[in-house]
């Protein structure tokens, strides 16, 4: 075994060949070019092994904990790779492990110290050459180089060359463990700041609404067709503003069409446009909707709404990509990205033949559904002063009286309901605190569409808002202008019924 004491001595490398300093020249360019791959790696080694007459080349990383051995890069005189690192002889890696310096077996099969080796005899080696990859002092790994012909053997020249190497490589480690874990780091700290980055017009902490913009924050990022789900007043023509505003088409149009009660033939032509003369009123021509959104995204509100005519030419824009205006032949590529809304139930719509399955699978590939609020009460207090700000320009505080009654109501109609009320409120308001009797709910419908008996609608009535207060009875009692006695009295009496 020949080792090279004096590593320092850079004159070792006027005894190299000029066509290994060559090599050395053209390795040390490709492992400083600014990606690394582990291609790069590859290429390095079959300039190794063709300079120094080896069979094959094997580069690998050491675990000092676990002593055990990987492949970074392992390739044979036909430049291919190598999987199975047993092929190569452990022992000698083992042995520039332990002696942390290179070692040259001319002739391992007459070598006592190492012809015992068991891949040695498996695989008829001859020479063997092998340096130890140094980094910041320690051993990060091992360079190996076997031969099985009996041709030229390895001289001390090869292994000063391959010490050179060693230093290359392990220079060029720094380089890629450093990018690789800063490049990791940069995804890692990208995916927080937009894991936490809350969406401005979007008001909740509450777990849901955390959970919603955490879901925003990812499917905006993609091109998939989102379906917004909700009760009326939740937000979903936010969502899609919000999904639009954080994708990539940011800087492209968006657009809104609200699909429901419209006539079928005027949503048509809004959506796809229209030829001149298409119909009585058709004086030029007209883009659709969609071929204005092209490159961006449209949000189809109401989706439900739209009639089986509709849905077929809406499954063809998902389907294929393009449109035909009203009246023309000519097909026009678009790329839109799509977000659909409604608050009814497509799937149940669809298993009663008013909606498209087709369609609803379509439009179904990435599903949010938005909580009603009384499932976030706790944003109350947020989205109220978020509103108190907006309608008003002077300071004004909300009575903590105030605050409970909008806390303990259900708000059936959502976030809008309570910007209304909210708006109202402030209306009615002369003095800089929101008091109980500024806040006016009134329900949402006015119509009282009942034949019942007095009797019966008041327990329908007690049944409906026991509902909305979750089971609360001060609320009930409160929201009735009734004692929480009389609820009670009620309850009994109804007993079971209820
Ligand atoms: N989380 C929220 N933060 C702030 N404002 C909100 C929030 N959710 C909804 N809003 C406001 O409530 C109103 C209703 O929202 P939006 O129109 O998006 O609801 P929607 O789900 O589309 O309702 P609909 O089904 O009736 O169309 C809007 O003025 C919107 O700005
Ligand atoms: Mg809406």
């Amino acid at each position: 075994m020949i080792g090279i004491k004096d590593k320092e001595d850079l004159e070792q490398i006027r005894l190299i060949s000029k066509e290994q300093f060559n090599t050395l020249y053209q390795i040390s360019k490709t492992l400083n070019s600014a990606v690394y791959e582990s291609a790069l790696i590859n290429d390095t080694i079959d300039l190794v092994i063709k300079v120094i007459n080896a069979e094959r080349g094997l580069v690998v990383k050491y675990d000092e904990t676990t002593k055990k051995f990987t492949i970074v890069a392992a390739r044979n005189i036909q430049q291919e790779t190598i999987e199975d690192i047993s092929v190569f002889s452990s022992g000698i890696l083992q042995k520039v492990i332990e002696s942390k310096s290179p070692c040259l077996y001319h002739d391992v099969q007459s070598d006592p110290n190492v012809s015992q080796f068991e891949s040695i005899q498996l695989h008829n080696i001859k020479s063997i050459i092998g340096v130890p990859v140094i980094r910041n002092d320690k051993i990060w790994g091992v360079i190996l180089a076997d031969s099985r012909l009996n041709r030229k053997e390895f001289t001390d020249e090869n292994l000063i060359f391959l010490d050179f190497f060693s230093n290359l490589v392990s220079l060029a480690l720094d380089k890629i463990i450093q990018l690789s874990e800063l490049l990791d780091e940069n995804l890692i700290l990208k995916n927080l700041i937009e894991s936490q980055k809350s969406i401005p017009e979007l008001i909740g902490e509450s777990p849901a609404m955390k959970n919603l913009a955490a879901l925003i924050h990812k499917v905006a990022k993609t091109d998939a067709t989102v379906l917004l789900l909700g009760e009326s007043g939740t937000g979903k023509e936010l969502v899609a503003k919000a999904i639009h505003k954080l994708s990539t088409r940011t800087d492209k149009p968006y657009l809104a069409q609200f699909c429901g009660s419209i006539p079928d033939t005027l949503l048509e032509s809004e959506l796809f446009g229209y030829k001149k003369g298409a119909f009585t009123g058709a004086n030029t021509d007209k883009k659709g909707l969609f071929e204005v959104a092209n490159n961006g995204t449209f949000f189809l509100d109401e989706i439900a709404d739209i009639s089986i005519a509709l849905q077929a030419k809406l499954l063809r824009v998902l389907q294929n990509k393009e449109i035909i205006r009203l009246g023309d032949t000519q097909v026009i590529k678009i790329d839109v990205r799509v977000i659909t809304a409604t608050n009814k139930d497509l799937k149940q719509l669809s298993s009663e033949g008013k909606f498209r399955e087709d369609l609803f699978y379509r439009l179904n590939v990435f599903p949010i559904k938005l909580p009603p609020l009384r499932e976030r009460r706790g944003d109350i207090p947020l989205l109220t002063k978020y509103f108190v700000e907006k309608f008003s320009d002077k300071n004004i505080q909300v009575s903590l009286q105030a605050m409970k009654i909008l806390e303990g109501y259900s708000w059936p109609g959502n976030v809008r309901q309570l910007e209304n009320v909210l708006q109202r409120a402030l209306i009615l308001c002369d003095s800089n605190k929101l008091q109980p009797e500024h806040i006016v709910i009134e329900e949402e419908s006015d119509d009282v569409d009942f034949n019942g008996t007095l009797r019966e609608f008041e327990k329908l009535l007690l049944k409906k808002r026991l509902k909305e207060f979750d089971g609360n009875r001060t609320s009930t009692a409160k929201s009735l202008g009734v004692s929480v006695r009389w609820v009670q009295l009620k309850l009994k009496e109804m007993g079971e019924e209820l």
